[in-house]
C-alpha cells in the first residue's frame, strides 16, 4: 500500500486533515464546496454563447454596475451566484464578501453557521470573456472573529478587515485551455487540474515553486505616465536588456486576467505589477486588497514567491474596507525585492533621463 494517496483534491484533503486528528472536517467540507462553484462556473464559461451567458449583466437603464462602479458581465454575476448558493448552506461559513457584492453576504437563517469567512473574486479578468481568453476565480479562507463564532451574529464588514497572513487557505480557479484549482492551506501550493469527465480535480502540480529570478515582467504600459519614480525606472532597466543595467533581456506579458499572470508566474517565474498610480487619486491602485492581492499574494509567498504592494509585504496591511483598492507587485522574489528597494531608495531617478520617457521613447510619438 502506498504512504500517500493524494490523487484528488479530496483525497489531499483528507491526508492534509489527518495531521489535526482532532478538526472537525468543516474546513475540508468548505473547501470541496468551493471547488463544486468552481467547477460549475468552468462549465458555464466553457459552453459560452451556446447557453448564453456572454456579454453584460442587463439591469433597468442599460446594465448593471458593482460597487466599483465597473460594468458588471452575465457571468460576474452568474459566477457570484454560483458561489453563495454552493457555500451558504453547508453550516461551515459566519459568511462571505464578494466583488460583485457591495455589503456582506449573511448566511439565510435556515442554515447553520459555522466559523469561517469566505471572500472571493468570482470572475477575475472578466473583459475577457467575450474575447474567448483565460479567467478564473480568486478566493481567500478566514476566521471569523470569536464574538461571531460564539453569539451566531450577523457579520458586518470589519469582521472582514484582517490582515493577510490571518487567511487560512487561499487559491484560485483557472478556467484556461484545462480548468485548473491551486490551492494553498498554509503547507505550500498544489495545483489539482479538473478531469471533465470524472469530474474531480487531479493533483497534477504539486508542490509548486516560483523561480526566484525572471527574465519576464507583467505591467499594463498603457498607463506609464502615471506610474511612480521607482516602477518607470525599474520597467525601464528591463527594457534596456542586454546594454542597461540588468545586463540580461526581458519578454513582456500582459493577458489582463490577473489569475492568469499568477498562473503563468507559477509555473515559469515572472513579476505582476499593478501598482500605485497617479491615475485617478481616489483609487490607489487598481486591484482590490481583500479578495485580489491577498490570496493570490498568500499563493505567491506559499511557492517561495513575494507579494508586496511595492513598499511592504501585501500579507502584512491591515484592511480599512471591504473593497478597498492597493497597489501589487508579486512574483519571483529577487525581483519583487529590487522593486521594493527602488521605493525605498532616495529617488535621483529622473523620468527625463527615461529611454521610455524621453524624445525617442516608446511610449512617444
Ligand atoms: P476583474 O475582472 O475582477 O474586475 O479584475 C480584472 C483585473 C485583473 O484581473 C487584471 O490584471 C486587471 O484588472 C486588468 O486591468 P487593465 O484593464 O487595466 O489592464
Ligand atoms: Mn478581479
Ligand atoms: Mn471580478
Amino acid at each position: 500500500m502506498p504512504l500517500s494517496k493524494r490523487s484528488t483534491l479530496t483525497q489531499f484533503l483528507i491526508e492534509e486533515r489527518r495531521r489535526f486528528p482532532g478538526a472537525s472536517g468543516d474546513f475540508n467540507a468548505l473547501i470541496l464546496d468551493v471547488a463544486l462553484a468552481c467547477k460549475a462556473i468552468a462549465r458555464s464559461v466553457a459552453y459560452g454563447e451556446l447557453a448564453g451567458v456572454l456579454g453584460n449583466h442587463p439591469a433597468e437603464g442599460g446594465t448593471s454596475v458593482n460597487v466599483q462602479g465597473e460594468t458588471q458581465k452575465k457571468l460576474d454575476v452568474i459566477s457570484n451566484d454560483m458561489f453563495i448558493s454552493a457555500n451558504n448552506w453547508g453550516g461551515h461559513l459566519a459568511g462571505m464578501a464578494s466583488e460583485e457584492m457591495d455589503d456582506p453576504y449573511q448566511i439565510p437563517g435556515q442554515y447553520p453557521r459555522g466559523k469561517y469567512l469566505l471572500v472571493f473574486d468570482p470572475l477575475d479578468g472578466s473583459s475577457n470573456i467575450d474575447v474567448n481568453v483565460s479567467v478564473g476565480s480568486i478566493f481567500s479562507v478566514l476566521r471569523a472573529p470569536q464574538d461571531v463564532i460564539d453569539s451566531g451574529r450577523d457579520i458586518v464588514a470589519s469582521d472582514f478587515l484582517q490582515p493577510g497572513t490571518r487567511q487560512l487557505a487561499a487559491g484560485y480557479a483557472l478556467y484556461g485551455p484545462t480548468t485548473m484549482l491551486v490551492l494553498t492551506v498554509g503547507t505550500g501550493v498544489n495545483g489539482f487540474t479538473l478531469d471533465p469527465g470524472l469530474g474531480e480535480f487531479k493533483l497534477t502540480h504539486p508542490n509548486i515553486q516560483v523561480p526566484p529570478d525572471t527574465q519576464e515582467f507583467a505591467i499594463n504600459a498603457s498607463n506609464s505616465r502615471f506610474w511612480e519614480a521607482p516602477v518607470k525606472r525599474y520597467v525601464d532597466e528591463c527594457l534596456a536588456g542586454k546594454t542597461g543595467p540588468r545586463g540580461k533581456d526581458f519578454n513582456m506579458r500582459w493577458i489582463a486576467s490577473m489569475v492568469a499572470e499568477a498562473h503563468r508566474i507559477l509555473m515559469r517565474g515572472g513579476v505582476f505589477m499593478y501598482p500605485r498610480d497617479t491615475k485617478d487619486a481616489s483609487k490607489p491602485g487598481r486591484l482590490r486588497l481583500l479578495y485580489e492581492a491577498n490570496p493570490i499574494g498568500m499563493v505567491m509567498e506559499q511557492a517561495g514567491g513575494r507579494a508586496s504592494t511595492g513598499s511592504v509585504p501585501m500579507l502584512g496591511v491591515q484592511p480599512n474596507a471591504l473593497h478597498q483598492r492597493i497597489g501589487l507587485v508579486f512574483g519571483s522574489k529577487h525581483e519583487v525585492e529590487r522593486i521594493e528597494r527602488y521605493h525605498a531608495e532616495p529617488q535621483p531617478y529622473k523620468d527625463e533621463a527615461s529611454p521610455l520617457f524621453n524624445e525617442r521613447s516608446l511610449f512617444r510619438d
